[in-house]
């Protein structure tokens, strides 16, 4: 028998990053020495008073399905901390605990979405946004973006592309993959055409505390408290906390919208895990001292990958303001010869980089950015010294 896969599967793709990091894994596996600028997950352990909380609710056989949304302690945490660092006010009612953020989003669009209804995303994005719309029937619209602005939207083509169809608009500040920060300023543009148009903002703020510059973050709804009602704020446990393997996150937004992406959690995967919750509690009640190690690390990291990268000559990196990743615009070497043969974009580059100079990092192109390629620097000093050499022996082989 031939099976017959379900239509919508055929406008998604693979996840680009998850499939360059399986690649270097498979390499590294066999005995290569692969230097891995691929994965989107700090490189530090999960601190310790996080893994204990966890242990502790095992020991305590706290090892049952728990409540759909999240255990109440969790949600009156995850409101408390939105209050307190966000200053958003949202009720347990309004929050949702789920599998990651990225099963917060895939909720999300899965309860919004009708046949056609359109998402507007900015580019360059995460790559799994346009594929979770698509995945719910909906259609990505999407907004280019310039380094030259700091990769802050543009108030006009957001405005262009607003429809009647327009049920979201995703903000993602810190970006991935660009790791921009989007000022006040770039904020209040989004935020005045917003006003004028009903529908919902979705801001995906997992990298939120991962920023290297004074300014403390701010989400559109601090900027413009009128869109906080129809704001749903989308975060995690993954990158601040060290906690991706944890598979933790949530989403705070209106009522009716948040029962709706638990009836769908109800009908597919019920309860994130018990005592993933428990760590996460500790996570935001415990201290961040290890939070502020790794953050002052990643900033040393960021100042070195960068400086290295603009050594070498046809890549130009941007200084990014947040999250871990920097995005060099590598257009001077597209088109240029390897072993005699042009280099047409960014995954040809990004293959030639991990097959013959061991390094992976993950094309621009499934972010909506053909001429770059992302680097994560969530690893360490000495792998960014030894990625930047072989980098340069690249371009060097170049024609
Ligand atoms: C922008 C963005 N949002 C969401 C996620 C998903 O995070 P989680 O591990 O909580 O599912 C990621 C992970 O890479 C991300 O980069």
């Amino acid at each position: 028998m031939t099976v017959q896969l379900a239509k919508r599967l055929k406008s998604i793709k693979p996840s680009a990053t998850l499939s360059l990091n399986a690649k270097a894994k498979a390499l590294a596996a066999k005995g290569a020495d692969v230097v891995s600028f691929a994965t989107g997950e700090p490189d530090f352990d999960t601190p310790k008073h996080i893994k204990d909380a966890a242990i502790a609710a095992l020991n305590a056989g706290f090892t049952k399905y728990t409540a759909t949304g999240g255990i109440p302690e969790l949600k009156a945490a995850i409101c408390k901390k939105l209050q307190r660092e966000n200053k958003l006010e949202f009720t347990p009612e309004q929050v949702l605990v789920s599998d990651g953020a990225k099963h917060s989003l895939y909720n999300l669009f899965q309860a919004l979405l009708s046949p056609g209804d359109e998402v507007v995303i900015f580019a360059p994005y995460w790559v799994s946004y346009p594929d979770m719309v698509l995945l719910a029937d909906g259609k990505p619209v999407l907004v280019e973006t310039n380094e030259a602005d700091g990769y802050a939207p543009d108030p006009g083509e957001l405005r262009k592309a607003l429809s009647p169809r327009t049920r979201a608009v995703v903000i993602n500040s810190p970006c991935n993959p660009t790791g921009a920060v989007l000022s006040r300023a770039a904020l209040s543009g989004v935020a005045e055409v917003l006003k004028g148009h009903d529908c919902l903002i979705v801001t995906d703020d997992i990298y939120e505390r991962l920023l290297y510059v004074s300014t403390p973050f701010e989400n559109l709804a601090n900027v413009e408290p009128s869109l906080a009602p129809r704001t749903v704020v989308v975060n995690g446990f993954s990158k601040a906390f060290s906690m991706t393997g944890w598979r933790l996150g949530y989403a705070a937004g209106p009522k009716e919208l948040i029962s709706a992406m638990q009836m769908i959690q109800d009908q597919s995967t019920s309860n994130a895990s018990s005592f993933s919750q428990k760590g996460a509690l500790a996570a935001l009640e415990g201290p961040t001292t290890a939070l502020d190690e790794m953050v002052a690390e990643f900033k040393v990291r960021r100042d070195l990958i960068v400086a290295g990268l603009n050594k070498i000559p046809g890549i130009r990196c941007r200084n990014p303001e947040g999250a871990f990743y920097v995005f060099p615009n590598i257009e001077a070497l597209i088109g240029r010869s390897y072993k005699g043969k042009p280099i047409g974009g960014s995954v040809q580059l990004s293959e030639i980089l991990l097959e013959d100079f061991l390094v992976a990092a993950v094309p621009g192109e499934p972010f909506g950015a053909e001429g770059h390629l992302r680097f994560s620097f969530a690893t360490s000093r000495a792998n960014i010294e030894k990625g930047l050499e072989r980098i340069g022996k690249l371009v060097a082989a170049l024609s």
